[in-house]
């Protein structure tokens, strides 16, 4: 009988998590942001070169939101890292870097 009670508390809380789906904040892919994720990356893999001053030869800065964002859109920041030739000469950004800067261009790079 206890047993039973419990299956049936269990089956109950299981229709209510299904049925309330409609309102469950899905954890999303997307809630990446800039200060806490692709700052680092950035800071870490590219700023030796992309920096302020540049270096190497880089043309480009990559020292905060509006210069990576504007990389993103018009320089293929996010071909260069897939296709490795970014960083050059360095090590590539992991699967899981790559998709974070994906996701924050598709969450519209939240600050
Ligand atoms: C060792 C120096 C160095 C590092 C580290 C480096 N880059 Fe570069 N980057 C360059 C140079 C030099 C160029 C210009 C030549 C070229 O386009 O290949 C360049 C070009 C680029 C461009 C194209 C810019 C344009 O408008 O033509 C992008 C985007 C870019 N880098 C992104 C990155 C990112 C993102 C990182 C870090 C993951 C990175 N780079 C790390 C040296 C570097």
């Amino acid at each position: 009988m206890k047993h039973f009670f419990l299956l049936l508390l269990f089956l109950t809380f299981s229709l209510i998590s299904c049925s309330s789906d409609d309102d469950t904040v899905i954890p999303s892919q997307n809630d990446v942001t800039y200060t806490n994720d692709i700052k680092s990356i950035i800071d870490s893999k590219c700023l030796n070169c992309h920096g302020n001053p540049l270096a190497n030869g880089a043309p480009i800065s990559l020292t905060n939101l509006d210069e990576v964002k504007e990389a993103v859109i018009n320089s293929d920041l996010i071909g260069r890292v897939e296709d490795g030739s970014m960083p050059q000469g360095g090590t590539r950004l992991t699967p899981a870097q790559i998709q974070a800067i994906k996701d924050w261009k598709a969450a519209n790079y939240p600050l």
